[in-house]
């Protein structure tokens, strides 16, 4: 049976996730951040996440060669921060508040929980690539929303 590219698509789109923005740095210090939903995660002990990327992204090198990425949670209101980092090649870092922890990768001062990884391992999934990082550092706020994703639009709670 061949797979029909829309309606894969729209069946995924079933799965309602919450939105994350998943950032990393080079070498000499460009700071790197794709909006990603298909962040989970793994283990627990060791405490292992993932999200896979789009080899096509611009930014999938410097993800692959820093060794560390940190996964953000988007709350509710943050539509405008994950429009931002969906986009191609903008520089998305204008006006964006942001702390660094341990691996050097940014994290989002005003997410609703944030993850600051060392890269564990990668893998092959297709025309994407799996990352899948060893949490050095978390932190949670125990007010506020997520923002969700689902059937291609954007959702709240309620
Ligand atoms: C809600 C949403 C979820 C997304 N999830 C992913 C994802 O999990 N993996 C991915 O590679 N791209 C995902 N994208 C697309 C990237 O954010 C987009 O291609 C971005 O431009 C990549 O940045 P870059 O081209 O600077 O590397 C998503 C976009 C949106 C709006």
């Amino acid at each position: 049976m061949t797979v029909d590219r829309r309606a894969f698509r729209d069946a995924l789109g079933c799965f309602a996730t919450g939105v994350t923005v998943a950032t990393s740095t080079t070498p000499k210090g460009e700071l790197h951040g794709i909006t990603a939903n298909s962040f989970n995660s793994v283990s627990l002990n060791p405490p292992l996440v993932l999200f896979s990327m789009d080899r096509s992204a611009y930014s999938l090198k410097a993800f692959e060669e820093s060794g560390c990425f940190a996964i953000n949670i988007l709350r509710d209101d943050q539509i405008s921060l994950s429009s931002t980092f969906a986009q191609a090649l903008a520089d998305k870092w204008d006006g964006i508040a942001y702390e660094i922890w341990e691996t050097g990768c940014p994290i989002l001062t005003d997410a609703l929980a944030s993850f600051d990884c060392r890269t564990h391992s990668i893998h092959d999934g297709g025309d994407h690539l799996i990352f899948v990082g060893r949490v050095l550092r978390h932190r949670s706020q125990d007010e506020g929303q997520p923002l969700l994703y689902f059937r291609g639009t954007y959702h709240h709670i309620g």
